[in-house]
């Protein structure tokens, strides 16, 4: 049997008709761009997240460069996020003029509240947690941290749409937060796209703007914007989408319980603390023979990967950055190891990935 990391013509299959049809309605109303299906894409995705406003944008990076330079942050501030994320919670961070200060995680792979202190200067400005994995990161201590230093808090959601901890859904903590609808995500478009959630009237109408290029109506920019824009096509699948977000999700829990009750004596499986509900985005074991055990599993079929092999802080990129060593970061970088999970996978499939794993064990 062959496992795929990822198989996602099998979820278009199963909404086929529903998609194609819905297509060629916008296909046939010429209006591509800003139009019906995205202000009601918004309004759900704003419903379904717990907030009042909800943006659609190009992509999830852009959704996190409206956000922070829609706060004003720039040249000579900084900001405190993780250093084992994907490339674009940096990236974003650089594009605005700011300084990115990384800060090392805690075991459950998000940003350590106990290290936050270590991190602050004078000059910060913002803390971004990333909910890597689909795992909400801290928030209650990360929030009292963020309030006690008058500092603003910005959540990096591009892995976590869905996830919850005390009942309130990731977006709904910080001033704003950033999601991506990339392919990979788990409420995904066909192409690029991303959505930002805010609460503030001021920060909604303003990025509303930004993403137009500073557009405050046909023929005058307030500012020099950029266009980012979740098109027509793309908000009225994410719409279709949406209503079976919570299926899925539940699909990938029920993965991810089954991994965990069977591999937990040979790795080190995810743990879900009192109040969280992760909606595994990525489910990621760790085991010192992380090499050995991928290899032996590509060689049974079994498809996986790493997120992600080279810490931020590690990369070329962040040559011009005064950074420490991280060593939780760098230690999970070298024993992380990324499972199948989809919500399409079969039961067959799973207990296919669990047998080659502990069979890789046993031998
Ligand atoms: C943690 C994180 N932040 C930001 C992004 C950027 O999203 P996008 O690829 O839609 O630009 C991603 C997606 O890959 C991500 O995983």
């Amino acid at each position: 049997m062959q496992v795929k990391f990822v198989d996602l013509g099998r979820q278009y299959q199963d909404l086929r008709s529903e998609i194609l049809d819905t297509v060629d309605k916008v296909f046939n109303s010429g209006w591509y761009v800003l139009g019906p299906n995205l202000e009601k894409f918004e309004e759900k995705f704003a419903e379904y997240c717990g907030v009042k406003h909800a943006i659609g944008v190009g992509n999830g990076s852009d959704a996190l460069y409206l956000i922070l330079a829609s706060l004003g942050v720039g040249p000579g501030d900084e900001v405190i996020t993780a250093p084992n994320s994907f490339v674009a919670s940096a990236a974003a961070v650089d594009r605005t003029g700011a300084t990115t200060v990384f800060c090392d995680v805690g075991e459950d792979m998000n940003l350590d509240p106990s290290k936050l202190e270590e991190a602050l200067t004078e000059r910060t400005k913002v803390v971004m947690p990333v909910h890597l994995t689909g795992r909400i990161a801290k928030m209650e201590q990360i929030s009292q941290f963020v309030k006690r230093h008058g500092l603003l808090l910005v959540e990096d959601a591009a892995q976590a749409v869905g996830a919850k901890q005390n009942e309130k859904r990731a977006g709904s903590f910080g001033v704003a937060a950033g999601f991506s609808l990339h392919p990979l995500k788990n409420l995904f478009v066909h192409g690029d796209g991303g959505m930002i959630t805010t609460n503030s009237d001021d920060l909604a109408s303003h990025i509303r703007e930004f993403r137009n290029h500073g557009l405050r109506n046909r023929d005058e920019a307030g500012f020099w914007g950029i266009n980012s824009r979740l098109d027509e096509v793309q908000a009225a699948v994410a719409l279709i989408k949406l209503k079976h977000l919570d299926h899925w999700n539940a699909r990938n829990q029920e993965i991810a319980k089954a991994y965990s009750k069977a591999l937990k004596d040979f790795v080190r499986v995810p743990e879900e603390e009192a109040g969280e509900i992760g909606v595994y985005h990525r489910y990621m074991i760790r085991t010192n023979q992380r090499e050995e055990l991928a290899e032996f599993l590509l060689s049974h079929e079994v498809e996986t990967k790493v997120n992600y092999p080279i810490p931020l802080h590690l990369m070329p990129a962040s040559n011009k950055l005064e950074t420490c060593s991280y060593p939780m970061c760098e230690q999970l970088s070298k024993t992380i190891l990324s499972l199948p999970i989809y919500p399409t996978m079969t039961d067959q499939e799973v207990h296919w990935v669990i047998s080659k794993v502990k069979q890789f064990f046993y031998k």
